[in-house]
């Protein structure tokens, strides 16, 4: 065995020479990685072997390119297409041996080999354009010529990892080999090659699979009108595209990779990509505690136990069986507990890519009960009842009495004080918030709320279990709201004196979807009904949503709210809920100013990023990533515009907030105060995100 490099090692085989990378954790392509596969291609070369395999150590082939290095200064290094250069090139055939992913620059290099094998359980993608970004290295020209301009404009614009298999059908692997047995599988690939003489195939030299799309400029036009509301906003999906219609246009395979390289540049540079790469360690940082160790022992977690079968309940349910983990459902009502579970049997027969065996299985892990003693049993209860004090004390208590020693006792609650309900118990350490998003079986946000008294493997636990449901955590401290409804409500203020100052429901829709969010608040509130918490015999007409719902305007469901709907749910604006506003405001003897667009986003972002900074300044959240985290995946924030925090840094840091902050604040009010650490960030010339934890 010769060492190439700290991470690189070349080893002979018979009559095959075999590099072997480790350069945990996933094997991305750093700087040290590029140099061994270069030194290690060129002994290979040199050798008198007959043919090479690629391999790598641990839980992964190479899953990319090393996003850290991204933006920061190179060190002098072997460049990647110098590696595939020597790849492609080589005289003897080069066989990449595929486990776990081969991702991004890492399905790029393994397409500068000759032949590809891989195990039933490897993936294969591009999934550059979730980072904002096209392959740079040659995938956007090699990609198609393998599996066809079509496959190609699908793989690199959802940028899905293609599982083996599948891969196998579009040509992208040649063989699968025995799952456990991949360097045995290839070492065989790799004499077979040389037995029969098999030719050096490079896919740059290629364009059969091009020719199909040529002259046919209109599988791309509608490509793009297919696709027009995914891409809506985001700038890497059209360069994606646009390189592939250089791989069919160009001359030469030489002139489509100057096409890639220009683009490419383009998305580096830009500043969707560098919010998307911040995003991407945003999410995996957000698993990470101070103070609760990574090796803390978990409480682990074989039976889960739900209390009640509404919306949020069913949502829940779902997740756990959906990996295999039994659930009690224990409702008030039969009819309730009936209801809960036929939503959930609709829920996964309509999914898509049903399957009724799958459905029946998972259906079967859920057990109905009008009995909380049946909670005896189970490791984790989930309490999802009516969002009141009362109610949840009331069930805390019985929880408590029922649930084994060391079960998590856990309430879904979005605004109540997670300690007040822990205070009813006698073991406020086994006490925790999770809090899931609408519809829970869909939603990534795990929104984690960490008591006052929450034990540390109790957190860690639902952390984890969080990853394994496919969710996405970030932890919270007890205030009002915790992280993200806290800011939502300054949003919703501020969209509510907005259309009383004389902006229009759907300027404030328009000005927020523009800005990449799905929906505006007012849309919102039509699609969930104006109706939630309001009450009929209690309503005075005093307020704008009091007159709505009286004329029995209460969102979709009613076919108008905020504004009226046609029979495809179409909203158009309403001149019913324009006079009604319009008569509010002449009641106050104030008249409708006319409010730019500008003014709508910022008195609609600005206080939010501050409630940001006091969530922040009073622990409430770990780190500014952690908010980011929590927009993104709960609240639509675009993540080509980071979250709210990183888009601070972005339009000017905490400077700029500060500056428009006191600006409202002197027309408007308190409303706009600014949080005592913004001044501090900004007298200091910090950044958002330097608030790290
Ligand atoms: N660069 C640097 N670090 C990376 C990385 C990469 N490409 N991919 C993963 N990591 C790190 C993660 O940050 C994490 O670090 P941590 O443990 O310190 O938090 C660790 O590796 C493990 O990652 P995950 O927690 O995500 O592990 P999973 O097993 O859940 O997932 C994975 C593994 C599927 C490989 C996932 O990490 C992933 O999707 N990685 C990104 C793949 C990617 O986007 N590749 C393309 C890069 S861009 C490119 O190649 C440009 C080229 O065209 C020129
Ligand atoms: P829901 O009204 O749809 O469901 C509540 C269910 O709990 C009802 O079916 C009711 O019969 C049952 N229930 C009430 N008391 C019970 C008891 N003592 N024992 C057993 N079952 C009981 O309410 P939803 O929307 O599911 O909300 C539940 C909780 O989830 C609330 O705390 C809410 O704040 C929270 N939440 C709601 C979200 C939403 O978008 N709806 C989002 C995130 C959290």
């Amino acid at each position: 065995m010769t060492e190439i490099n700290s991470v690189t090692t070349l080893t002979r085989e018979g009559d095959v020479d075999v590099i072997t990378l480790n350069s945990p954790p996933v094997n991305a392509l750093s700087a040290n990685v590029r140099d061994g596969l270069f030194e290690g291609f060129k002994a290979a070369a040199a050798s008198d072997s007959k043919a090479i395999v690629l391999i790598c150590d641990g839980r992964t082939f190479i899953a990319g390119a090393d996003i850290s290095e991204f933006g920061a200064p190179g060190k002098p290094s072997a460049s990647l297409p110098d590696v595939q250069n020597m790849m492609e090139n080589s005289p003897k055939p080069v066989i990449a041996a595929i486990h776990g992913t081969a991702l991004g620059g890492g399905l790029e290099v393994a397409l500068c080999a000759h032949y590809r094998v891989a195990v039933p359980s490897a993936k294969l993608g591009l999934p550059e354009v979730a980072l904002g970004l096209l392959p740079g290295a040659g995938g956007t020209q090699r990609l198609p010529r393998v599996v066809g301009v079509e496959n190609a404009l699908e793989m690199m614009t959802s940028g899905r990892h293609v599982p083996a298999k599948e891969a196998a059908s579009l040509g992208l692997v040649d063989e699968l080999v025995e799952e456990g047995k991949l360097k045995e599988g290839a070492l065989a690939f790799a004499r077979k090659c040389v037995a029969e003489n098999k030719p050096l195939v490079k896919i740059s030299e290629n364009n059969t699979k091009l020719e199909a799309a040529k002259g046919k400029p209109e599988i791309f036009a509608e490509f793009r009108k297919k696709n027009a509301r995914k891409f809506r906003g985001f700038d890497a999906p059209e360069a994606n595209i646009k390189c592939i219609e250089a791989a069919v246009n160009s001359a030469s395979f030489d002139e489509g990779l100057a096409v890639e390289r220009k683009l490419f540049m383009g998305l580096m540079t830009g500043s969707q990509s560098a919010a998307q790469r911040y995003y991407f360690f945003a999410e995996r940082t957000a698993a990470k505690i101070p103070d609760v160790p990574d090796d803390t022992p978990l409480r682990e977690i074989k039976k889960v136990g739900v209390l009640g079968a509404g919306t949020m309940g069913g949502g829940i349910s779902m997740n756990f069986a959906n990996v295999g983990i039994p659930v009690v459902i224990v409702e008030l009502k039969q009819d309730a507990l009936d209801r809960g579970l036929a939503t959930i049997r609709k829920n996964y027969e309509r999914s898509r890519g049903a399957d009724p065996a799958v459905t029946e299985k998972r259906m079967s892990l859920l057990t109905g009960s009008l009995d909380m003693n049946d909670f005896a049993d189970c490791d984790l209860i989930i309490e999802a009842v009516f969002e009141r004090m009362d109610i949840k004390k009331d069930v805390f208590t019985k929880l408590d009495a029922i649930c084994k020693p060391g079960a998590i006792l856990a309430s879904n609650t979005s605004y109540l004080n997670i300690d007040e309900i822990a205070s009813v118990t006698k073991r406020p350490q086994d006490v925790i918030g999770l809090h899931f998003f609408s519809p829970a079986n869909v939603m990534k946000l795990l929104e984690v709320i960490r008591g006052e008294k929450t034990a540390k493997d109790v957190i860690a636990t639902s952390m984890k279990l969080a990853k394994k449901i496919g969710k996405i955590a970030a932890l919270a401290g007890v205030c009002p709201g915790f992280i993200g409804n806290r800011m939502l409500s300054q949003r919703q203020r501020e969209a509510q004196k907005l259309i009383m100052e004389g902006a229009m429901p759907w300027d404030v829709d328009r000005v927020l979807y523009d800005f990449g969010f799905p929906m505006g608040p007012f849309a919102m509130s039509d699609l969930a009904g104006l109706d939630i918490g309001w009450v009929k015999e209690n309503s005075k007409g005093e307020t704008l949503r009091d007159v709505l719902c009286e004329a029995d305007r209460r969102g979709q469901k009613t076919g108008a709210g905020y504004y009226d709907y046609d029979e495809n749910r179409n909203a158009k604006p309403s001149e019913f809920t324009e006079n009604a506003i319009n008569a509010f405001i002449a009641k106050t003897g104030k008249n409708p100013r006319k409010i730019s667009d500008e003014e709508i986003l910022e008195r609609c972002i600005f206080p939010m990023i501050n409630e940001g900074v006091k969530i922040l300044e009073e622990g409430k959240a770990i780190r500014a990533s952690d908010i980011d985290v929590v927009w993104v995946n709960g609240y639509g924030w675009p993540v080509y515009r980071g979250g709210p925090m990183f888009y601070g840094d972005l339009i000017g840091g905490p400077a700029k907030v500060l500056e428009k902050m006191k600006e409202f604040q002197a027309t408007m009010g308190d409303d706009f105060k600014p949080a005592a650490l913004l001044e501090k960030l900004a007298a200091e010339g910090k950044k958002f995100g330097d608030l790290k934890g």
